[in-house]
């Protein structure tokens, strides 16, 4: 009996359905003769939730970069059981504490790839630049795992 009884609901509803399409056309009318709301809906929706994410997102940034600098150099320390910071302190008096240059280059922002490269040809004995006889001594006893992990520390100063 609860089937039958379904049954006819069911029915009885799909013959409402015509009347809900012609509603809804009959809204769709009353749409299309105010046109000019819609446009003026969106406006304070974007307003508000553009100026939080733009005035976040570079401080973000910075947050971020540093956190990945020190892990790099955490791992680093981990993978060659050197510490590109204990390495650095033999080099700070003249290339800066934070890299910045002196009787040295500047050597913040360097890649770490090119920071090794150098290294390697001031241990390798080549003159690189006019100043190479001052470097050579202090890359001569750097290992490549001192010159991977000083190079990954100053890439993140
Ligand atoms: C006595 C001062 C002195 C110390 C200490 C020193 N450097 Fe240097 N470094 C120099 C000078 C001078 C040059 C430029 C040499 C040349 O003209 O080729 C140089 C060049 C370099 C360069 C090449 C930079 C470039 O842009 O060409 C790197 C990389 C570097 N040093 C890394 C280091 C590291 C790492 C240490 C510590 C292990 C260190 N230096 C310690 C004086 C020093």
């Amino acid at each position: 009996m609860a089937g039958v009884l379904s049954l006819s609901a069911c029915s009885e509803q799909s013959a409402d359905e015509p009347k809900a399409a012609e509603t809804s056309q009959a809204m769709n009318n009353a749409m299309d003769v105010k046109q000019p709301e819609p446009v003026a809906a969106p406006k304070a929706p974007l307003a508000d939730p553009m100026p939080a994410p733009a005035a976040k997102a570079p401080v973000e940034q910075e947050v971020q970069k540093v956190v990945e600098a020190k892990a790099e150099a955490v791992m680093a320390e981990a993978a060659t059981g050197v510490s590109g910071e204990k390495v650095y302190a033999t080099c700070v008096g003249c290339h800066g504490a934070a890299g910045e240059g002196g009787v040295g280059p500047k050597l913040a922002g360097q890649e770490i790839a090119a920071i090794v490269e150098k290294l390697q040809r001031y241990k390798s004995g080549e003159q690189v630049g006019p100043m190479t006889g001052m470097m050579a001594p202090m890359a001569a006893g750097l290992s490549d795992g001192d010159m991977q992990a000083v190079a990954e520390y100053v890439n993140g100063l």
